[in-house]
């Protein structure tokens, strides 16, 4: 079953091809029409490099939803359940993109050998936060060096709730290397500050992050494993920590071999070497991936992360991620699950709405600035 493709009168279900196969597709003429004028305001807003309020998703939610999804749609959930809407994007477009990165041969073979965690040690780390804190989730951030604001935005919004319905709530940062011993210094100094930062040593890069994730993995399984619940969430999502424990906290949610979030089914593998998500047939030879959940904030059982690391032990790595996850997960027989309101994981909101942003659990933002004015809106009494 394919997510988010709805069948309603008018829009008819799509299936995406291997890459750059012909989009097979059944559409009605107001849907074409759509698609095409959609095409058409993203080149414009591209060319002008101005964002279009009006365009159906503007281009640089465009290229910041194509960049999570790994894959050539992108979705436009619709709030309203009766508004649902899917565009499905279309290959050619997204070779526009300025700067596709074509991973080099030397670094395929390196990610296959090196993304085990105990290739690794902690540079910075807080061997004792969770021994201290006793937590019941914990959020695990990725995020690159030089990204102070979002960490700042981060720690004054979500990542400062400490205890929410009795129970206690941490946030880390996980970074790798930095370029120079300036920054390092920086990064030191915020450490000491703020006390949230893990740093490991391999070189922070998008090729690298399926390294990062597994040294998140690695983190919570030696240094948490007492905590009950984690989120891997990325540093421009906004979430609503009150939602997400009342999921947490339902009898009926599994206490162990859980995961969830938002759900990718029959995903083809991109093998186009000239796209960012290019993944060789040397490191992934199956047509498709496994489920998987989406990278950009899935939460799981505690339990999970240590048997995760393991099964990577046998999975050979590849760059995504999140399907690297998935694959893991596959290995150890374990199915995501779809949450019990899959609206409250989504990629995209459209336009701000508070009643929306009081509704879902986790969603993707423009900017720090961006998450800090909606949290102050959100929290505001009413
Ligand atoms: C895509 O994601 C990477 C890693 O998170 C980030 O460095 C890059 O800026 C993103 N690109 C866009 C267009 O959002
Ligand atoms: C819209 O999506 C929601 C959640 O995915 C679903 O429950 C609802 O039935 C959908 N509505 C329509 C009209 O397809
Ligand atoms: C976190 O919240 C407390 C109040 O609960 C507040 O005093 C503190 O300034 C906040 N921290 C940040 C970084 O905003
Ligand atoms: C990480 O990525 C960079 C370039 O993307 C690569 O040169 C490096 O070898 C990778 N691996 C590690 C362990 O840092
Ligand atoms: C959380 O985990 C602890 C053990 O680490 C356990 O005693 C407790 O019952 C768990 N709480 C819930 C709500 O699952």
């Amino acid at each position: 079953m394919e997510p988010n493709l709805f069948n309603r009168k008018g829009w008819k279900r799509c299936s995406l091809g291997p890459d750059r196969a012909p989009l097979r597709c059944d559409v009605k003429t107001g849907f074409i029409l759509l698609l095409t004028s959609a095409f058409l305001l993203t080149a414009v807003a591209y060319v002008s490099e101005f964002s279009l309020k009006s365009a159906v998703i503007p281009v640089t939610w465009y290229k910041k939803v194509l960049n999570k999804t790994h894959t050539y749609f992108a979705v436009i959930e619709n709030p309203s359940p009766s508004e649902n809407r899917t565009i499905v994007l279309a290959p050619n477009s997204i070779q526009q993109s300025p700067t596709p990165q074509i991973p080099s041969q030397t670094t395929e073979i390196s990610l296959h050998h090196v993304a085990h965690p105990s290739n690794y040690h902690f540079i910075l780390d807080e061997p004792d936060k969770c021994s201290q804190y006793d937590p019941f989730l914990v959020f695990m951030v990725p995020v690159a060096p030089h990204q102070v604001n979002a960490r700042n935005a981060i720690r004054s919004t979500w990542g400062n709730e400490s205890s929410v319905q009795g129970k206690a709530v941490l946030t880390l940062f996980l970074v790798g290397l930095t370029r120079g011993s300036e920054a390092q210094q920086q990064l030191e100094e915020e450490s000491q500050q703020h006390r949230d930062l893990v740093q490991s040593n391999f070189v922070d890069s998008y090729f690298n992050l399926t390294i990062k994730t597994m040294v998140i993995m690695d983190w919570l399984a030696t240094r948490c494993p007492q905590a009950n619940y984690s989120m891997k969430v990325d540093s421009d999502m906004y979430i609503n920590v009150e939602n997400l424990m009342s999921l947490l906290l339902k009898p009926n949610t599994p206490r162990q071999n859980y995961i969830t979030g938002h759900l990718m089914w029959n995903r083809p593998v991109i093998r186009n070497k000239k796209s960012k998500w290019y993944v060789s047939e040397e490191l992934y030879p199956e047509p498709k991936y496994p489920t998987y959940v989406l990278g950009m904030g899935y939460v799981f059982s505690n339990d999970l992360p240590g048997k995760i690391v393991e099964a990577s032990k046998k999975v050979k790595a590849f760059n995504n991620e999140d399907a690297y996850v998935g694959a893991c997960l596959k290995q150890l027989g374990i199915k995501p699950s779809s949450p019990p309101d899959s609206s409250q994981f989504r990629v995209y909101m459209g336009q701000y709405k508070r009643e929306n942003f009081l509704r879902v659990i986790t969603t993707l933002l423009g900017s720090p600035q961006q998450l800090v004015n909606i949290w102050k809106d959100v929290k505001r009494p009413t």
